[in-house]
């Protein structure tokens, strides 16, 4: 039985293909597109799917949109209403918008896909979220909660999980929203909603929470794990594009421009922004100043997801755990759940946000809506397209771009470790692409994460990114106990996808400069020999070199576009950047050869 699953017309849009329960093929769509989060249609990752899995469109046992799209106009109806006429502008867009895609996402289905009308099934948003995770972890039974920005009324749940059945228990309506609060302060901090998210992250550990008790004021918790905003401080619920409010301004004070370089006295003045302004000084202080602002939004947004957490088990009494919504990316406050509450196991899957709605969606028709038995554990990320050998051969050869052919896997690990302990920066496309936003080894930039320089030459050469964002660890699982700071580390699922932060041990600070956060953390990945084999074999091999069985792991992408996706994405990124290496299969590109 086939069963596809879809995500679009809000943040990511995906598809996902399910047969008879096993993931077959799962992609965003700006994988192929190349629009970032593009939420439109997902005509080209469906054709992926159906491509991956043999079949064509009327193969389909059914199709499964992640929403109801009336009960998400209702909502948008009823929070206009409330704010007109403040809200004019919201109705108006949100209507054109309705009208032509989201109420005849039926018909746009029927004609892409070439399925009946009987067969297109529709899930509930935070249903679609709770079943990418439930149906996908190895648990029988486990709480469940879900939060994002908001999904048709709801922003966030309580549920429980049970065999091939998730019950949610309980709920909170928008306008009262973690995911919002926290797009609000990104706004405010200058970077863009829905993509910014993790630069605040990023910027936290700069900071000093001193601001806790102001963002206490925006919003209230309950001793239940419930909570409000106090609306007064945000204009998302009637304006389309100022998610925040003049009140909040009066309480924060200036938000920070969006073009203003990020240093601190901690970060220093990176040597790729150039000469250090005259005003360096106060430059410096005006960004402590934001950084300290991150630093209280996320310690404030771990606080309430512990409390709803801590809500979860108090209402379930069980000791497993399944998060997923967009907030469900938050790494740091992950690890806070896990060291702080009585869930000692916990499950998240890879694409956590709207994306992963269409895999849930899927999952949530064949266990719950079918009635059939639960036979898959999502363990690896790796769900999208390979790029094939003739593909890359064709792709090199009629570009005339000089290669060389590794004959071997021994060959090809030897030759890429050689230039990582040279101190080369290598672009890696091995393999199916990864499913969610982390690049996992599949389409990932990789460098000797032992070098103190290391995080400033990956930073200039290639992402032109700001000292904020840390680089991640990729780091044999059994190996990542000597490390890390984390109990375990091989039976815990949410590292297999970078979904916790953990201390890197003090002693190797030192051992590991490139890849320690300023905080001393790293946002580890635990890779797998039977998950991930090649990648394994390449950490391996440079564990046996270094005696560091460590890599770091960077997306392979161009700052603000989509991670690559085929040889020709892969071998722009590399062109357009200083990157030293290009391995993608067997094949090698060197820059210094070109
Ligand atoms: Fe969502």
């Amino acid at each position: 039985m086939n069963i596809l699953g879809i995500s679009c017309y809000y943040h990511d849009a995906a598809a996902s293909l399910i047969r008879d329960g096993q993931l077959i093929a799962a992609s965003e769509e700006e994988r192929f597109s190349r629009i970032k989060h593009d939420y439109g249609f997902p005509k080209q990752a469906i054709e992926f799917c159906l491509e991956q899995g043999g079949i064509r469109g009327e193969d389909l046992d059914y199709v499964v949109f992640f929403e109801k799209p009336f009960r998400k106009l209702d909502r948008i109806l009823a929070s206009v209403l409330q704010t007109y006429p403040q809200s004019y502008k919201v109705f108006r867009e949100s209507m054109i918008t309705w009208v032509l895609d989201k109420l005849w996402v039926g018909s746009t289905i029927e004609a892409e896909i070439g399925v009946k009308r009987d067969k297109i099934l529709y899930s509930d948003h935070h249903l679609s979220h709770a079943a990418s995770a439930f149906f996908c972890s190895p648990f029988e039974e486990s709480a469940i909660i879900t939060v994002d920005g908001v999904g048709e009324w709801t922003t966030a749940t309580i549920g429980v999980g049970r065999g091939n059945e998730i019950r949610l228990l309980k709920k909170i309506d928008f306008p009262h929203s973690i995911g919002l609060l926290y797009s609000a302060f990104t706004a405010f901090l200058g970077f863009e909603v829905n993509e910014g998210e993790y630069k605040v992250m990023g910027m936290a550990p700069y900071g000093v929470p001193r601001y806790v008790d102001k963002v206490w004021k925006v919003v209230r918790q309950n001793q239940d794990g419930s909570f409000a905003l106090d609306m007064d401080y945000f204009s998302f619920q009637h304006s389309t594009d100022q998610t925040y409010s003049r009140k909040f301004v009066e309480l924060f004070g200036d938000p920070r421009p969006y073009n203003l370089n990020f240093f601190t006295e901690g970060t220093g003045f990176p040597k790729y922004f150039g000469d250090p302004p005259s005003n360096y000084n106060e430059l410096c202080k005006l960004n402590q100043h934001y950084a300290d602002i991150a630093s209280s939004i996320q310690k404030v947004t771990e606080e309430l997801l512990l409390g709803i957490v801590r809500s979860a088990q108090q209402l379930t009494g069980l000791k497993k755990l399944c998060i997923a919504g967009g907030v469900g990316l938050n790494s740091v406050a992950n690890t806070r759940i896990f060291k702080e509450t009585p869930f000692h196991e916990v499950y998240i899957q890879p694409a956590a946000g709207d994306g992963g709605g269409s895999l849930g969606a899927a999952l949530w028709a064949y266990h719950s809506i079918l009635g059939k038995p639960r036979n898959f554990v999502m363990k690896n990320a790796y769900w999208g397209r390979e790029c094939r050998e003739a593909e890359i051969s064709d792709f090199l050869t009629s570009h005339n771009i000089r290669h060389t052919i590794l004959r071997n896997e021994d060959e090809l690990l030897d030759r890429v470790v050689e230039r990582i302990v040279g101190a080369k920066v290598i672009g890696w496309a091995q393999g199916r692409f990864e499913w969610g936003p982390r690049a996992l080894g599949s389409r990932s930039i990789i460098a000797d994460p032992r070098n103190p320089e290391m995080k400033d030459i990956v930073n200039s050469k290639i992402k032109f990114r700001e000292p904020y964002r840390p680089f991640a660890p990729s780091v044999l699982a059994e190996a990542a106990g000597t490390y890390f700071d984390l109990e375990d580390p091989p039976a815990q699922y949410p590292p297999r996808f970078m979904l916790y932060v953990v201390p890197v041990r003090p002693q190797h600070h030192a051992t590991l400069p490139a890849i320690t956060h300023a905080d001393g953390t790293g946002r580890l990945q635990t890779v797998f020999e039977d998950q991930s084999p090649l990648y394994y074999r390449l950490i391996k091999r440079f564990g046996q070199a270094t005696g560091v069985p460590v890599i770091l792991n960077t997306s392979f992408n161009l700052r603000g576009e989509p991670i690559v996706t085929t040889p020709a994405n892969a071998f722009h990124t590399f062109s357009t950047s200083e990157m030293d290496t290009l391995v993608i299969g067997n094949f090698m590109v060197d820059k210094s050869t070109m």
